[in-house]
């Protein structure tokens, strides 16, 4: 029975216990790494498509995004901190739910960890072509290189994303030889990236053009736009959930942290609201200075974002110039009043630290991947380690030729937004095991509690699947045609080959440069 294949939790440990990181992350280390993983492409470039969902409600959406992760996070936490080995979402529910739902969950994965390093990837596209070309080198990329095809939402004249390809590429190629970011360049980045949103919200806020005349209607969509048309505030909110993807890495550090009932905790939920708040920030200095309000189609209802036809809207002269039509969202508003210098300065800052978000994504997928094919789930070719690199490099290539694919051809909302279908399902199944492993195993040691879980638990599961159902239906039906092909894939090999099937239970010790959960970023010497 596949609901019977559950990995005993004991078997998890051992290898945890194998591993045996040092202790040594405090909640200050964790919060940094915390907003590293976290501020990228949903701040700087999906501002746009969340204002023409919801137009000044987006920051009322930056709230409840930000707060479904916060209850999302605590749940993470408990189970994290119990269970601290390779694998995340997909190792937990393998210990509680089975492999069947396990696989469900790690093929869920991909799409929050694959395709969101290609909305990444996209996202810094839009900064290195605007900025860097056009502003800096004053070199007009041809738009057939430049965007996905119109008729997928992309740009007029678009066929390809050449510099999306190249950036996923050379991250790929990075990851394969074995580079991670330290301690102090992921510090360094995590500083420019606060230095320019920080930098945003000085100069927007007081700025002469702010009015709060640009705040109505603060809802010209409505609360809700209705269930798959992503539109409204809940509609804004599904897709810029995109800007809290992340966190979840933070707790695949609790194994390395001192006190982690204590520091875990602190570190996400201070990471998430650190976040919370310089997002609702920044969306308020862009739509109080330029305005956010959508472009309405004939019915009065926001075209689509990422459609064919808003960006025909957008190529109009009448529309150049709005939040909604711009690739590179926080730069063009400060351009836009007068501080093109700076501007361009934030573009610099998009362009040098979101390329650590792509790597930390595709770092986070490939040990997915790997965990599930030495589970005997995928074959064992994947998880091949190269004699000198020591890497999954198989794994880490097949999946950045994917991620660069799919980020050549699609727009950055879209594969956003299928991102986020694919998290949501991830983060309600790890609120689920939470809760069925406290009746399981209710005495075993849990370094941290997720307090309340019997509200945080149901409210996390509630508000995932009230995200999901907020999201346009494309990206909504991505998931179920997602999952039968995973089923069939699993019923094809994963079930006949899988080790657990087969009566083995392995205890694996860590044989590839960081595995989880050590994590990218901080490395032992450079530990304060
Ligand atoms: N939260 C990350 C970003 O916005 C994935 O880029």
């Amino acid at each position: 029975m596949i609901f019977g294949r559950i990995k005993p939790l004991d078997a998890i440990l051992a290898t945890a216990e194998k591993k045996s990181l040092h202790r040594s992350l405090g909640a200050v280390q964790l919060m940094l790494f915390g907003v590293g993983c976290i501020i990228g492409t949903g701040i700087f470039v999906l501002t746009a498509a969340g204002a023409q969902k919801a137009g000044p409600g987006l920051m009322l959406a930056f709230a409840i995004a930000g707060a479904i992760c916060i209850v999302a996070a605590l749940c993470y936490a408990e189970i994290a901190a119990m269970i601290p080995v390779a694998g995340s979402a997909y190792t937990y529910t393998y210990s509680v739910m089975g492999e069947f739902l396990a696989w469900s969950v790690g093929w869920a994965l991909v799409l929050e960890y694959a395709v969101a390093a290609s909305a990444v990837s996209v996202g810094w596209s839009g900064y290195f072509t605007g900025t860097i070309l056009n502003e800096f080198m004053g070199v007009e990329l041809p738009s057939y290189l430049a965007g996905a095809p119109l008729a997928l939402g992309g740009i007029p004249g678009g066929f390809v994303n050449l510099p999306a390809i190249v950036i996923a590429l050379l991250v790929t190629w990075l990851l394969m030889i074995g580079t991670n970011e330290s301690a102090r360049v992921n510090a360094v980045l995590v500083a420019i990236k606060v230095t320019a949103l920080t930098a945003f919200i000085i100069l927007t806020l007081p700025a002469e053009e702010f009015s709060t005349g640009q705040f109505n209607p603060f809802l010209p969509a409505g609360l809700f736009g209705g269930f798959g048309s992503g539109v409204g505030a809940v509609g804004a909110a599904a897709t810029i959930f995109f800007a809290y993807v992340g966190f979840d890495a933070v707790s695949t550090a609790a194994e390395e942290t001192r006190n982690p009932q204590k520091n875990v905790p602190i570190g996400l939920i201070g990471s998430l609201l650190i976040c919370t708040i310089f997002y609702i920030l920044v969306a308020a200095g862009a739509i109080g200075t330029i305005g956010g309000q959508p472009i309405l189609g004939p019915n009065g209802i926001p075209f689509p974002a990422g459609s064919e036809e808003l960006a025909r809207q957008c190529a109009l002269p009448q529309y150049a110039g709005w939040l909604v039509c711009s690739d590179e969202a926080l730069a063009h508003v400060l351009r836009q009043i007068g501080y093109s210098t700076i501007g361009n300065f934030l573009g610099i800052a998009a362009f040098v630290a979101l390329p650590s978000v792509i790597l930390v994504l595709l770092f986070a997928q490939t040990r997915i991947f790997f965990v599930m094919s030495r589970d005997g789930l995928l074959p064992e070719g994947l998880s091949k380690i190269h004699p000198k690199w020591k890497t999954p490099y198989v794994v880490t290539a097949i999946t950045g030729m994917v991620v660069a694919f799919a980020a050549a051809f699609l727009p950055v909302g879209k594969l956003a937004d299928i991102a986020n279908a694919g998290t949501l399902y991830a983060f309600m199944m790890v609120a689920i095991a939470v809760m069925l492993l406290r009746r399981k195993e209710p005495t075993r040691h849990r370094p941290f509690r997720t307090p309340f879980l019997m509200l945080i638990g149901p409210a996390t599961v509630f508000g995932c699947l009230f995200l999901f159902f907020n999201l346009p239906i494309e990206a909504m039906l991505v998931l179920p045609i997602w999952g039968v092909i995973g089923f069939v894939i699993y019923f094809a090999y994963g079930y006949r080959k899988s080790h657990l099937g087969q009566g083995i239970v392995e205890v694996h010790e860590s044989e590839i440069q960081d595995i989880d959960p050590a994590i990218p970023g901080v490395d032992d010497a450079d530990r304060i």
